[in-house]
């Protein structure tokens, strides 16, 4: 008896002792787990919110569920970095309240302490939603509220008057993006409200009018809920200012589910007025909710968009968290012709993380090469007049990742890429690119783990994708039906941002 009792005590105290060390996983290094993307220790996240600048660091403030790995009762979580790549998970910022759930918003610093709350205040603008509310049937859920932060985020006070913009009986009224706009001396907020834009004005931020409302005109598309603006003005390189009005949309994007689209135009102070037709910032289906930081240095629009997708998000094979960021990335405005479009550059520090494995000036088609692909940058230039290019990505496995370029348009495939029964929407279509008889004449893939950003031609068109493959992919092969050669091909290892946690 006295033996079985010694036997049972000596299995309890090991089991604690290995449950209270964590030895049952290491931290960052779960199957999937994206080693240089931003992603929560654990538990659930969606949009990046408050995205901001101050004094050296960037804030990266999301939606978070610290109890449970799906999505339930918001807060704003919070982490800092000095170069947008290695993050510091700090305390959470801003916790639900009698008002409701805190959902996304933005932050800006109160330079010339407009609020009162004092100068270079940190301020967050947000959206109450209030569950309780919305389960009666009551329309009226949401209304904006504000609270700041006198240490540079570390610790939060809500407005004691909040709400600061109540809802006039609008379901979907919510996603405030703020920002100062210098020639008329007000602060300016976009609002998603239900399938248009409205724009209010402030003095202090506490006080909002109502400006004006952007839908455009023959908008027939019928794209779901509108969620996350953000207006900014940005100049392009032929030296002139324009206004771009980036709209995620929840539903019906290019290639099912959720998606980022956007406006080129002008802004006078009270009206959003598009100068040509919409465009999409990414074609892939993991692209959502980018917005981009405030308050950078030289005016740089930086955005990070949720790696996910609301038709699948909550159901993806991860246990221990759900998603990841995308990399940060620069926007440029480029004229093309009578156009405006926004290029998309990953953020400069990106290449201290990264070291070359592999670097050929001309490489012949077919080219295959087995190499760790789990944390990788590939890029390559392709010959003038190239117009098909298949890249293959796989494992031993026989699990693959297509990409192809054929019929002026740029195809991926995740059918055969690895788990993908947890969703019947995942892997149901190839995703098709529209590349607009552009001439391709560069890729730059960004692989980590369970993740890939393609962007072609400098940044010009992008596509984000997840995939799970049993295990990492370990062999590219690059061919085309053109009598054609790929130029420069590099493949770098990109090194885990992690480590030093
Ligand atoms: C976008 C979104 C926002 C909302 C938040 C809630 O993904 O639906 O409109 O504020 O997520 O978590």
């Amino acid at each position: 008896m006295i033996f079985f009792k010694t036997i049972k005590n000596t299995f309890v105290l090991l089991a604690t002792i290995f449950f209270c060390c964590g030895y049952s996983q290491e931290k960052y290094k779960e199957q999937f787990r994206p080693q240089f993307h931003f992603t929560p220790e654990s538990k659930w996240m969606n949009d990046p919110n408050g995205m901001v600048y101050l004094n050296g660091t960037y804030h990266l403030f999301y939606q978070y569920y610290p109890d449970g790995i799906v999505w339930e009762p918001m807060h704003w979580a919070h982490s800092v970095s000095t170069d947008l790549l290695h993050w510091k998970p700090l305390p959470i910022a801003l916790y639900p309240d009698k008002l409701g759930w805190i959902f996304s918003g933005s932050c800006v610093i109160d330079k010339e302490n407009t609020a009162g709350f004092g100068a270079n205040a940190m301020i967050a603008i947000f959206t109450y939603h209030n569950d309780e509310i919305s389960k009666s049937g009551n329309k009226n859920t949401e209304s904006q509220g504000i609270a700041y932060s006198l240490d540079e985020g570390l610790t939060w006070t809500k407005y004691d008057a909040n709400p600061v913009l109540n809802n006039s009986g609008e379901q979907d009224f919510r996603d405030p993006k703020v920002f100062w706009h210098e020639s008329t001396s007000k602060w300016i907020m976009t609002l998603a409200v239900g399938d248009r834009i409205k724009l209010f004005s402030s003095k202090n931020l506490k006080k909002w009018q109502f400006e004006s409302e952007f839908k455009p005109d023959n908008d027939t598309k019928e794209l779901g809920v509108w969620e996350c603006p953000d207006l900014f003005s940005i100049k392009s390189n032929n030296g002139e200012t324009k206004w771009v009005l980036i709209i995620n949309h929840g539903e019906k994007a290019p290639n099912g589910g959720s998606g980022t689209r956007y406006f080129v135009g002008n802004f006078d102070g009270k009206t959003f007025q598009e100068t040509q037709k919409d465009l999409w910032l990414d074609y892939g289906t993991d692209f959502y909710a980018g917005v981009t930081f405030s308050n950078v240095p030289n005016d740089k629009k930086i955005l990070i968009s949720w790696m996910s997708n609301w038709q699948y998000a909550t159901k993806v094979p991860t246990e221990v968290w759900r998603s990841a960021m995308t990399l940060p990335r620069e926007l440029i405005l480029k004229k093309q012709g009578f156009y405006y479009a926004l290029d998309q550059k990953i953020v400069d520090t990106f290449s201290t993380i990264t070291t070359s494995t592999f670097n050929k000036k001309t490489v012949e088609m077919p080219f295959s090469k087995e190499v760790d692909l789990s944390q990788t940058e590939i890029s390559f230039d392709v010959e003038k007049n190239t117009s098909t290019i298949t890249i293959e990505l796989s494992n031993k496995k026989g699990e693959l990742f297509l990409i192809e370029l054929s019929n002026g348009q740029l195809t991926t495939n995740r059918m055969k890429s690895g788990k993908i029964d947890f969703s019947e929407t995942f892997a149901s279509k190839v995703q098709k690119m529209p590349l607009s008889g552009a001439k391709i004449t560069s890729f730059q893939l960004l692989m980590d783990k369970s993740s890939i950003e393609i962007l072609l031609n400098d940044g010009r068109f992008s596509m984000t994708n997840l995939f799970f493959p049993k295990e990492d992919y370990s062999i590219i092969s690059i061919k085309s039906k053109d009598k054609k050669k790929i130029k420069n091909l590099k493949i770098n290892a990109v090194k885990s941002v992690w480590n030093k946690n």
